[in-house]
């Protein structure tokens, strides 16, 4: 049985209303075929079905039968060392007590699993929640039994070999790193997640959505992310047209934090002098003059010598921000003394920047003034 064009677009129309996802059209048609015959209705019928409200749970079983599960235990090591090699030291630097974690569309659970054996590990006095979520009540189901083929220990480094009890015919995490995560259906496009959480991870879930649908999903991850939270997205996808997120280093399009910033109305943002900036020195562009990223200019570079003074480096950075530099470079290697309250002031200005589209970098190659920067949990652009 083929289907014809206009019933594909309908049913693929339909699948990117309710979860977002945009999928080719021979999947759609195949995985479409397959459930008109379990139901024993031709195409036009079954789009009539999903259109209504009474189809709701038939319209779940098409998302089962299209979404792409794949996951596997530590997957993409890489990004897993940048947890463990950066955002652990900045917060245990922030000396947290308790974390929030959320691993959305977290499919059968290695996801959520592989982060309470890293997190447990690395912050032992930290008290860890980690929330998983998936649409896939059978993704779900698979998560919450915590059992896995033996063969997928070759993924796990062995120094975490001890995180699994071995069976006969599988593995499972152990139950009190197990206990840590909870498993919930939400469907990512919808909002509804009202914590607000330390780290949020969505790897490899955009990439199936519609563009209108990402950058809902987006909005709803970036507002669940802490103001000084981490989100962690596919290595392989790239938050670089998203202006409220910039990457924690240069180089790795993976993982992004949004330190400090307020989620800024997106139509409507303007140039924001900063707080504690003398207007008169600021100059500000005309109201309601939205400042994307393409208008704004070069680089601007910022090089502190001596012991800088928080106020003055405040008013320079208003000054440059509110010229539109796309970026602030700021070379710390000069300073002679770096004082805690240029702190705050570097906070609110990289909030600023990522405000008005741009971003505000801080460069150093000394290795004191490197790790005075990780000591202060300010991230630190690799200079080129
Ligand atoms: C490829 S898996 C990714 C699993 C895991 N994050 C990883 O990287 O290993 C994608 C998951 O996204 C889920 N998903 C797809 N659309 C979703 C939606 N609208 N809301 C929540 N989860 C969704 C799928 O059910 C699937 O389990």
């Amino acid at each position: 049985m083929h289907l014809a064009a206009d019933i594909i677009a309908r049913v693929s129309r339909r699948l990117a209303d309710h979860a977002g996802l945009e999928l080719p059209a021979w999947v759609v048609e195949t995985r479409t075929v397959a459930r008109c015959a379990a139901l024993g209705c031709d195409g036009a019928a079954y789009v009539e079905l999903i259109s209504g409200a009474r189809g709701l749970g038939e319209l779940g079983k098409l998302v089962e039968a299209v979404r792409v599960g794949e996951s596997s235990l530590f997957r993409h090591l890489p990004q897993i060392s940048t947890l463990t090699d950066v955002v652990v030291p900045e917060l245990r630097a922030k000396r947290r007590r308790q974390l929030a974690v959320w691993s959305a569309g977290c499919s059968t659970g290695q996801e959520p699993y592989t982060l309470a054996i890293v997190l447990a590990r690395a912050l032992p006095d930290v008290q860890l929640a980690i929330t998983a979520t998936d649409v896939s009540d059978e993704a779900l189901a698979d998560a919450r039994a915590n059992r896995y083929p033996t063969a997928a220990l070759a993924d796990v480094p062995a120094a975490y070999h001890d995180a699994f009890e071995v069976h006969d015919d599988h593995v499972a995490v152990v139950p009190e790193l197990a206990r840590l995560v909870r498993f919930e259906k939400r469907n990512l496009i919808e909002r509804g997640m009202r914590a607000r959480f330390d780290l949020v991870w969505c790897r490899n879930v955009l990439i199936y959505f519609s563009v209108d649908a990402r950058r809902r999903a987006l909005d709803h991850l970036i507002d669940a992310t802490a103001d000084d939270g981490y989100l962690f997205v596919g290595y392989s996808e790239s938050l670089r047209d998203v202006p409220e997120v910039e990457p924690v280093r240069r180089g790795e399009a993976v993982y992004y934090t949004r330190r400090g910033l307020v989620a800024a109305p997106r139509a409507a943002r303007t140039a924001t002098p900063l707080a504690g900036v003398p207007t008169s020195r600021v100059r500000t562009p005309p109201a309601g003059v939205p400042i994307v990223p393409r208008v704004l200019v070069a680089d601007s570079r910022i090089v502190l010598k001596g012991t800088p003074d928080a106020a003055a480096l405040t008013s320079e950075l208003g000054a440059r921000l509110a010229e539109h530099h796309a970026r602030v470079i700021v070379e710390l290697d000069g300073a002679d003394v770096l004082d805690a309250s240029l702190v705050p002031e570097l906070r609110r200005a990289a909030a600023a920047a990522r405000a008005a589209g741009g971003q505000l970098v801080l460069r150093a190659t000394r290795a004191s003034t490197r790790s005075w920067l990780e000591r202060q949990g300010l991230a630190l652009e690799d200079a080129p």
